[in-house]
């Protein structure tokens, strides 16, 4: 008999602290870089953002993972002990060593799973949930914690207004379970790609083996996220369409059957140019970057969370999940909740 990966079990968590347009103004006014709430809001659709206090346990990556990780143990009817494999998709680790995913499974006492990290920046969660669902697809694994979680505001340059205005802080989790092979709810098909040879639009020079952080390259910010803003919306338009359509290709669903797209939240400009492009209505779009702004790999299972929980998203929807993010990677998936 042949298995199938199934979603039972969906949170996410956020820091305390909101930081809006008008206080994010004040504060870059401060180090003499000029923006505007009304730039912010214009160009990218965000109002507000969440900013964690690392000094505070509770609000570290891996902290604001396991609060999403046990709200998503809660609704599967599991407990830490049936998880048997947990992956943390993330670029902005605890520490660079040990993984984020062991120091979330100290947290919620998951004994008996064995734990890694996933970088693929913002795609990171499409990533972890296909690599989830192939353990699971393959008889080695019966129920997986998938946790995006990301505390950007750390490797965020705040004198660098043409970046540092779209990303937040937070994390969403997923209990990815072994369903009978041709169970009506489950992954039905995913896409993913990346196309390496455009890593200098987004990264972080110093801090890794290549470079290590001195007072100097510190003062220059260099152990902080680099990003080429308008080439990244270039690619980011045509490679989520492409994912999108693909991934749907592969079950050859038309468009119109979805219930729900929910793609990387990271500009609201990009995402209705890709609803535009698709000519999938914006009413079947989710999107919660207004109040999160770009969270990276949580952008994806924290906006399923609030849908599933105000009760947008019903069983038996079928639903596009779609991501892109620095490497450049990319990726899709399919699935009926
Ligand atoms: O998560 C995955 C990876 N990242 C992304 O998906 C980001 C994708 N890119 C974007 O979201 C947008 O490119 C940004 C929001 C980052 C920037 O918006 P944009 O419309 O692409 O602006 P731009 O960089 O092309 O800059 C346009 C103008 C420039 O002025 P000039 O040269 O036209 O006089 C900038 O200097 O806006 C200026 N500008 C600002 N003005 C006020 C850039 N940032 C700001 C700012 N406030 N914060």
């Amino acid at each position: 008999m042949g298995y199938a990966a199934r979603i039972t079990g969906i949170g996410s968590a956020f820091p305390e602290k909101h930081l809006s347009n008008e206080e994010l103004t004040r504060m870059l006014a401060h180090h003499d870089v000029e923006t505007s709430e009304k730039w912010i809001l214009d160009r990218t659709g965000i109002r507000e953002r969440r900013v964690a206090n690392v000094e505070n346990e509770a609000e570290t990556n891996s902290s604001l993972g396991a609060r999403a990780a046990r709200k998503a143990l809660k609704m599967a009817g599991r407990k830490a002990d049936d998880i048997d494999q947990i992956i943390y998709a993330t670029c902005s680790p605890d520490t660079l060593l040990p993984s984020t995913a062991c120091w979330l499974q100290k947290k919620i006492g998951a004994s008996n799973a064995w734990a890694m990290d996933i970088n693929a920046a913002c795609s990171g969660f499409i990533y972890g949930l296909v690599t989830a669902q192939q353990f699971i697809l393959s008889g080695q694994a019966r129920t997986i914690l998938v946790v995006g979680g990301e505390v950007l505001s750390q490797i965020t340059n705040w004198s660098d207004r043409s970046s540092c205005i779209i990303f937040g802080d937070g994390a969403g989790a997923v209990i990815v379970e072994r369903v009978p092979a041709g169970s009506r709810q489950r992954i039905l098909s995913s896409h993913l790609t990346s196309n390496g040879s455009l890593s200098m639009l987004f990264y972080v020079p110093a801090g890794g083996s290549n470079l290590e952080v001195t007072p100097e390259r510190y003062a220059k910010n260099l152990h902080k996220m680099r990003m080429n803003g308008r080439e990244i919306f270039k690619v980011a338009v045509r490679t989520l369409t492409e994912c999108a359509l693909r991934t749907l290709e592969k079950r050859r669903l038309s468009i119109e059957r979805l219930d729900w797209f929910v793609p990387h939240q990271a500009n609201l400009r990009i995402i209705e140019a890709v609803a535009n492009r698709l000519a999938f209505p914006m009413d079947r779009v989710l999107v919660n970057l207004e109040r999160y702004g770009n969270t990276s790999a949580a952008t994806i299972p924290s906006a399923l969370d609030e849908a599933v929980r105000d009760g947008r998203i019903r069983e038996g929807q079928t639903i596009l999940l779609d991501a892109f993010g620095a490497g450049l990677t990319a990726g899709a998936v399919l699935l009926r909740w």
